[in-house]
């Protein structure tokens, strides 16, 4: 049976830094594990909460009554092999980057643009994580889960996962109703396909002096890109892009184009287009403003960050008046992306 401790400083485990307390906090390394606490009814008699890397949540208070579970099941698999791709299977607790590094080192393709995102493996099909022009559903087989109420296992299809833009299953019809305990990808051996389409990629490869392309290539090239946009977690409390970027009416577009010429977009359809929230934050002027202990990063306004000694309550109330400014201005409702708690 896992070890359940009490009152214990949630800071190590959110990337934001925010020293809230959790009432009971435990470890799960298997399948048995969740089964185990499962069993002994830790689950209906108070509300869990599963973290990954904490890279996604935003907590704003202490959680007496809660079971913070941190999911550090682990392990790599290589489940079936052909010439031409690979299907391996990895524990929900493996660290994201250091799975994307292991393919890289194994010449597995189809996860190098998504290096350097913070957070577990097990966390990114929740939100579906996506960068540079690539999402964890591009090569995602499968998830594993186990019930909370039956301890069944399910798996999910990719299908079945439901996958949007920040969106699957797991944050909607499903939402705390299953533990992730593995995920399949199926990733090519051989005749990998390179999307370097995306923003600044092709320019920084021009710069890096690339002209045979490589999936360690791509990976270094969004390594830089973040590097130099992205506060680095470990540093400045942050949870990467706090607010996602909205999708609007053509109608609604052409409206503001009026006002705002420069207003950038990424078409999703005949009726909707997207705009990037960080244009819309920056227009806003809240650029590199800071507010007390939190603030807007600088070279990205997508990042709300903690510079320290602040509370989770600052960032929320430094989103809502973001938020509203950004209603103010161009009548668009930013949603959070970030998990608040
Ligand atoms: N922009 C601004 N001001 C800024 C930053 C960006 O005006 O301060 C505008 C520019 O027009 C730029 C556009 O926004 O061309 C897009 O910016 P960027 O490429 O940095 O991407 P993003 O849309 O702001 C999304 C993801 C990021 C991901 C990047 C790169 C969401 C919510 N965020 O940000 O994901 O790294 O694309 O693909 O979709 C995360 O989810 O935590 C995250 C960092």
């Amino acid at each position: 049976m896992p070890v359940i401790d009490k009152n214990i400083s949630l800071l190590p485990f959110n990337t934001f830094h925010f020293d809230c307390l959790a009432g009971h906090f435990t470890i799960i390394q298997t399948e048995e594990d969740i089964h185990q606490i499962i069993q002994q009814g830790l689950l209906k008699d108070k509300q869990a909460i599963i973290v990954g890397g904490g890279s996604n949540i935003l907590l704003t208070k202490d959680l007496p009554l809660h079971l913070i579970i941190k999911n550090e099941i682990k392990g790599i698999q290589v489940l079936q092999e052909t010439p031409d791709d690979v299907l391996v299977e990895v524990g929900a607790g493996e660290n994201w980057h250091e799975f994307v590094m292991h393919c890289i080192q194994y010449d597995w393709g189809g996860l190098e643009n998504l290096s350097l995102i913070p957070g577990t493996v097990g966390a990114a099909p929740m939100q579906n994580i996506g960068a540079y022009g690539v999402e964890i559903k591009d090569c995602l087989a499968y998830v594993k889960a186990i019930d909370k109420e039956s301890t069944e296992e399910k798996i999910f299809s990719k299908e079945q996962c439901n996958f949007g833009y920040r969106e699957s299953i797991f944050k909607k019809e499903a939402k705390d109703q299953y533990i992730i305990t593995r995920v399949g990808f199926r990733l090519s051996k051989t005749n990998h396909v390179f999307h370097v389409g995306y923003g600044a990629i092709q320019q920084v490869l021009s710069e890096m002096k690339i002209n045979n392309l490589t999936l360690r290539a791509v990976s270094d090239a969004v390594i830089s890109i973040r590097k130099s946009k992205l506060p680095d977690p470990a540093v400045l409390g942050n949870a990467g892009s706090f607010f996602k970027n909205p999708e609007i009416s053509i109608e609604q577009y052409n409206q503001l184009q009026i006002l705002f010429p420069n207003i950038p977009s990424f078409p999703i359809n005949e009726y909707k287009i997207k705009v990037p929230a960080a244009w819309l934050i920056e227009q806003c002027g809240w650029k590199g403003k800071k507010v007390g202990n939190v603030g807007v990063h600088a070279h990205q306004a997508l990042v709300l960050i903690h510079y320290g000694n602040g509370k989770g309550e600052d960032v929320l109330m430094l989103a809502k008046q973001i938020q509203q400014s950004v209603i103010d201005t161009f009548n668009i409702t930013l949603q959070m992306e970030v998990n608040v708690i």
